[in-house]
């Protein structure tokens, strides 16, 4: 999934270069890292198609681009003409999976994250591919360590003998009181946001939950036009898709309302996995110097703690900064209280509604 707009990292994050084709925290891009990290399951008994990728028309070429730097080829890419959230996009991509009347294992990705430990992330794909080919639908569950709530929290069970745990609930971003309590209690795990399951299980779950959205979406991806590696949904239809993540349409619901029949399951994943959602984050993954300042470009910290300074185009000098993000770009920069970083998004709305 590499259609969305990354608000909270503005100004580096734009319209028409969103986070997920910047390179963060190293010389990859968040886009080509979540595909490397996917290679490892090539060394594994299981066998795996080329990635498709579900994006936005107007990245076409950066994706592509992207690819090929680091010599992969797609095996389609689904151009949305406008953003619908990912409840549509998933259900783009397990259509055309379906397509040719086979019905693959699904391995759902965002293309906005970072993980270090690459063996431990492919041995709990592994596990989580064997517990989906029975039907379920299958989460990557991280150990949670703040009250972040920008996230996914899953109330977990136990696991079963394939290394499954049963999910009692899920709750999509919950308010900062509720993230507190879950992390008081125990037993609660964030969405990683990646998730497994067979493509024709996902359109069920779909249908079932969000007839809307399924029907739809079908319809758009019908009417869909390919050339080449480019699949492109109707505009018309795909436009009148209802707007929905995965996880209000399906993740919360099939808890929620277990006489459907449709069970999800989470397998933790322990691999130093960092979701770049804002700048905090940012400066969370970066290497710093003793007094917690990370920096990239050209930048000259004085005197200053736990600030992070990202330059692209000219010198930023900072003197007593405690706490701080400064953001430079050619024409926009961003100062702004690092843990407050998740506000950002108001500025983009704001600018938006000027334009
Ligand atoms: N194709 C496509 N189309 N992709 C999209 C769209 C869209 O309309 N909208 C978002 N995406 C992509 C983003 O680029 C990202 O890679 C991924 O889908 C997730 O979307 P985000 O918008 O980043 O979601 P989030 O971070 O607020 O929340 C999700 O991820 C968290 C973990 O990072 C949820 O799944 C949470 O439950 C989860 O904890
Ligand atoms: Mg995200």
């Amino acid at each position: 999934m590499a259609g969305g707009s990354g608000t909270r990292l503005w100004p580096l994050s734009r319209a028409l270069y969103p986070k997920q084709f910047l390179a963060l925290n190293g010389p990859q891009t968040l886009f080509q890292q979540a595909h490397l990290r996917l290679k490892g399951l090539d060394a594994t008994d299981i066998a795996v198609a080329a990635p498709c990728i579900v994006g936005n028309e107007e990245h076409r070429f950066l994706v592509l681009d992207q690819l090929r730097e680091v010599k992969a080829d797609p095996s389609s890419l689904l151009l949305e003409p406008v953003g619908r959230n990912t409840a549509p996009a998933v259900a783009l991509a397990a259509l055309q999976a379906t397509a040719g009347g086979q019905d693959p294992i699904l391995v759902v990705t965002p293309a906005d994250q970072t993980v270090v430990d690459v063996d431990a992330y492919t041995a709990a794909l592994q596990t989580a591919i064997r517990a989906a080919a029975g039907g379920d639908i299958v989460i990557l569950g991280i150990t949670p360590d703040r009250p972040e709530t920008g996230f996914g929290y899953i109330h977990a069970g136990d696991a079963a003998a394939d290394g499954a745990h049963t999910v009692q609930a899920f709750v999509e971003k919950p308010d900062r009181k509720t993230a507190e309590d879950y992390l008081a209690k125990g037993g609660y795990y964030w969405n990683s946001g990646m998730f497994v399951m067979r493509a024709s299980r996902w359109l069920a779950a779909l249908s079932h939950f969000r007839p809307d959205i399924a029907q739809a979406t079908e319809a758009a991806f019908k009417a869909s036009a390919t050339d080449n590696v480019f699949v492109r949904p109707d505009k018309a239809a795909f436009s009148a898709v209802p707007s929905e993540s995965v996880d209000y349409a399906v993740m919360e619901q099939c808890p929620r309302q277990p006489q459907a029949g449709f069970k999800v399951r989470m397998v933790p994943l322990d691999a130093g996995w960092s979701d770049l959602g804002a700048w905090d984050a940012v400066w969370q993954v970066s290497p710093q110097d003793g007094a917690g300042n990370a920096s990239e470009g050209d930048a000259l910290i004085h005197d200053s703690r736990n600030t992070l300074v990202h330059a692209t185009s000219r010198l930023v000098a900072t003197v007593g900064l405690d706490n701080v993000v400064v953001v430079e770009t050619p024409d926009a920069v961003l100062v702004a209280d690092r843990s407050r970083s998740q506000e950002v998004k108001s500025i983009v709305t704001a600018l938006s509604q000027k334009d």
